[in-house]
């Protein structure tokens, strides 16, 4: 947790923001995985760490911007919680920690939010994700749950986006403890990724670090040599040499704050030609997306200006032809990267993601597109000192895509498809690392993770 006087700002820039009425924050519970008792590892929602600090289920908070006044809900713990489950502190000293002077037993919370809906005043609250507050939310406020997501409140969402997506001087700490927390992990895989281990070794050997320190991982981790799969959760694969293995992990520090990082690498510690050449442009790609962040600039044009250097190199390779910049504005590169260079990170790994992805990646001057490739691009907007970014470029050789497309006969102006058919049996690669949008440029944060060729094999071999 961080001083008081942190939240206490927090809390004072919104009202501002916000200018009138109640806004609510729930609390998550604990989430049961097959009785009630047996939970799910506990995660506290953000908006209520950002706002509130406290980690534990069973509270709510309202922030009465007419009053002045803010209120935490919860319950003194008793005796039986005490037995099973070990003390806590009163709710008045756990407050008193976050700056908060009012405290109330949980069950008021309903009463209070309806006085205020009674008299008519503005009751602002955030799209819920989870069930149990959507149904809490649903009862409370008598919205059908199925409209709770586009009722919610437009300028609490705005005015929320605008202060958590600039991150302070402790956030970054914060980000580079878990980042710190990533070294170590992809240190500990890279060596571990030989021939004949399982995917789950490493994915468990992984997690045992970030434990290992007192944190968890900040999402389910990626460790696959199919890498061609974006969002691969299996790990049952035994590595065989010849394959890349894509590792995208990450941790959460002590406050809930994420890192993101990818790192592949060649099963058996030495790239073969192939894998070095499209790494490398993966790398190239990365580097320049790296060295373009700057305050004032879209991230929608790094994401454009990666995927013209990856094109180009693809041209090289002899797997795209015709205009480099011709190709990427008609999308054809989304054959090879068909996701978006990168998103917010703070805490939640794509942050805020839960008040709507364009809420926090787009705005009045950036609209989402709807080609294929670039409308899976999470943040697009200019960016400003603070900001902190995943770059992510990945290529990947994707066999049922390739197929669709060349039946389609899709973008056969820029796809050698004849060249690709050799890379079906490929995989995937992807670098990513988290930067911080600086004054004057750039910082990538935390310690640095091997990622040039030579580095990757070095670190593999040690
Ligand atoms: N780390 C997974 C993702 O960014 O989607
Ligand atoms: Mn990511």
């Amino acid at each position: 947790m961080f001083k008081s006087v942190t939240y206490i700002e927090r809390r004072k820039l919104l009202k501002k923001d916000v200018g009138s009425g109640l806004i609510l924050f729930l609390g998550n519970e604990e989430s049961p995985m097959n009785y009630p008792a047996n939970t799910y590892h506990y995660r506290q929602d953000s908006s209520f760490l950002y706002f509130f600090g406290l980690d534990s289920p069973g509270l709510a908070a309202v922030i009465d911007v007419d009053a002045g006044k803010d209120v935490l809900f919860g319950d003194d713990i008793g005796i039986e919680d005490i037995i099973w489950m070990g003390n806590l502190p009163k709710m008045k000293e756990r407050a008193f920690e976050v700056g908060v002077r009012h405290t109330a037993p949980r069950a008021s919370f309903a009463a209070t939010v309806r006085q205020a809906l009674a008299a008519g005043r503005p009751v602002h609250y955030l799209p819920p994700y989870r069930a149990d507050n959507a149904l809490v939310l649903s009862d409370l406020l008598g919205i059908p749950v199925k409209e709770l997501k586009s009722k919610a409140s437009q300028g609490l969402i705005r005015a929320i986006v605008a202060q958590r997506i600039i991150k302070s001087k402790e956030e970054v700490r914060e980000i580079e403890s878990a980042v710190a927390a990533s070294q170590a992990m992809y240190l500990a895989a890279m060596k571990l990724a030989k021939p004949g281990r399982y995917e789950y070794e490493i994915s468990g050997a992984m997690e045992g670090i970030a434990l290992s320190r007192g944190m968890h991982l900040a999402f389910p981790p990626i460790v696959t040599i199919n890498g061609q799969t974006l969002h691969m959760h299996d790990h049952g694969n035994i590595l065989v040499k010849g394959r890349l293995l894509v590792m995208d992990c990450g941790a959460e520090s002590a406050t809930s704050y994420a890192s993101d990082i990818t790192r592949t690498v060649p099963v058996g510690g030495r790239f073969n030609r192939r894998q070095k050449d499209v790494y490398e442009i993966v790398l190239a790609g990365q580097e320049t997306a790296i060295k373009a962040l700057k305050p004032g600039i879209n991230f929608k044009d790094i994401h454009l200006q990666t995927a013209r250097v990856m094109a180009a190199g693809l041209k090289d390779l002899g797997l795209m032809k015709g205009g480099t910049g011709e190709a990427v504005a008609a999308g054809a590169h989304a054959l090879f990267f068909p996701h978006g260079l990168g998103h917010n990170l703070g805490l939640d790994v794509h942050d805020m993601e839960d008040y709507g992805e364009n809420n926090v990646g787009y705005g009045e001057k950036v609209e989402r597109s709807s080609q294929f490739g670039l409308a899976y691009l999470r943040m697009a907007r200019e960016l400003r000192p603070g900001h902190v970014m995943t770059i992510e470029p990945g290529l990947y050789f994707i066999p049922a895509l390739f197929a669709l497309w060349r039946k389609e006969k899709k973008h056969r102006d820029f796809i050698v498809y004849d060249a690709v058919e050799k890379f079906l049996d490929f995989g995937g690669a992807r670098i990513e690392d988290d930067v911080l949008v600086t004054e004057k440029g750039r910082k990538v944060l935390g310690p640095p993770i091997p990622k040039t060729v030579v580095d990757v094999e070095k670190a593999c071999r040690s």
